[in-house]
């Protein structure tokens, strides 16, 4: 262990010097012999040594000189520094102001020079190993920020990708039935007309079930692209965009856009008591998508006929408002209702994901709010949501 040890040794004295040397070299350290301050503090930058004995008084240079030179720079400050001193006590306070580690009268006793020098060296040693092992934990740390970074990142950006993707999935629904009920109208036009009047038409029909059969592949093949998306992906993450929202108009809004879908299966879509709500703080964008999800979900589920009713009612006491969702359709098995809002749902519907539950839930956690569920095979499904007037402090995007 020794062997690999450098100690080097600042004296102006070549016999004190010597004598060092063939003491500390028989015990087996690495000797330097320097026999000035500057070469000294010369060696200490080229040689790297692990501990000094300097003599504090040398021509040029002194030993306090060079001990607050090395105490100076970040690299040697650790060093350990054994001062070799006269008898005078105001020496040693010198020395302990400008750094000195340990120290050795003069004349030098071999048994207590060594026993100083093995005991820094032993703490030098220790200190060596924390010093390597802490830069590999900053490297550690580094690294495993990077990581984190990156990986957050992706996180993010895989979840916003599947949320979009249910998003343009679900604006397809009306283009799909919107197209194919355009074909029933188009059919029944072309069947209409007079034989004379539908021969010269039959060039306008053929553009027209072109360009119905172009958008409805187009459609689908968008359909199977986003539904990949969606598989890879459950989730919601990005800030709330928060503003005084109007929830009758919300639904308004949702009811408008599944319309087409609705009177296709003659299924009525209601509101009751929602001009009556006072405006809640929310991200209208994404309470549009909670309840599009769950209106949409009804009508799927909903043989000819039916209804889907949103019902709304001011709980001032709690300051939140509370919304049914209900519906009289087929109902769900236990089975699917206890894993709605997770990740573990079971999609009933052809090209479904059962992400939609999934990101109703999040929106309405996002908000401070709670969902739940009653359902019963045969008799319809009642979602019950809870919105506060204002997301508590902790959901709201900091600025
Ligand atoms: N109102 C409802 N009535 C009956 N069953 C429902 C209702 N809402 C949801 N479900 C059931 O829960 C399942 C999961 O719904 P979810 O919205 O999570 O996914 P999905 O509708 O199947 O797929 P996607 O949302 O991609 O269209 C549905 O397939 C359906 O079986
Ligand atoms: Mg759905």
């Amino acid at each position: 262990m020794a062997s690999s040890l450098k100690v080097l040794i600042v004296d102006d004295d070549p016999d004190i010097v010597t004598f060092l040397e063939d003491f500390l070299s028989a015990k087996g350290y690495n000797i330097l012999t320097a026999y000035s301050g500057e070469q000294g503090l010369n060696y200490v930058y080229t040689e790297d040594p692990d501990l000094i004995l300097l003599d504090v008084v040398m021509p040029g240079m002194d030993g306090y000189a060079v001990c607050r030179q090395i105490r100076l720079n970040p690299l040697t400050t650790l060093l350990p520094v054994v001062m070799m001193t006269g008898i005078h006590p105001e020496e040693r306070i010198k020395g302990i102001d400008v750094g000195a580690d340990d120290f050795l009268t003069k004349p030098i006793n071999q048994d207590e020079m060594f026993a100083r020098v093995r005991s820094l060296l032993r703490i030098k040693e220790l200190h060596d190993v924390i010093q390597t092992q802490a830069t590999q934990l900053a490297k550690w740390n580094k690294e495993l920020k990077t990581k984190l970074d990156h990986e957050t990142r992706l996180a993010d950006v895989t979840c916003m990708l599947g949320d979009i993707g249910h998003e343009v999935k679900n604006m397809l629904m009306p283009v799909l039935s919107g197209t194919e009920l355009l074909q029933t109208e188009l059919d029944e036009f072309f069947q209409s007309l007079p034989s004379p009047v539908l021969e010269k038409a039959k060039n306008s029909q053929r553009i027209c079930e072109d360009i119905i059969d172009m958008v409805t592949r187009s459609a689908q093949r968008i359909q199977d692209q986003v539904k990949e998306i969606a598989d890879c992906v459950k989730g919601l993450t990005s800030p709330l965009q928060l503003s005084p929202c109007d929830l009758s108009k919300v639904v308004e809004t949702v009811y408008k856009t599944l319309q087409v879908l609705a009177v296709k299966k003659g299924i009525t879509l209601q509101g009751e008591n929602l001009e009556s709500l006072p405006h809640i703080q929310a991200d209208e964008g994404r309470l549009f998508k909670a309840f599009y999800n769950l209106v949409n979900n009804a009508i799927a589920e909903m043989p000819q006929g039916g209804s889907v009713t949103i019902q709304g009612f001011e709980d001032s006491s709690n300051s939140c408002i509370q919304v049914a969702v209900v519906d009289n359709g087929r109902g769900m098995p236990v089975e699917i209702r206890d894993s709605l809002f997770s990740t573990r749902v079971v999609s009933r519907k052809a090209g479904g994901t059962g992400l939609g539950t999934k990101i109703v839930k999040d929106v309405i956690d996002a908000h401070g709010g709670t969902i739940t569920v009653e359902s019963e095979v045969g008799i319809g499904t009642t979602f019950h949501l809870l919105l506060p007037y204002s997301p508590p402090d902790s959901l709201q995007p900091k600025h």
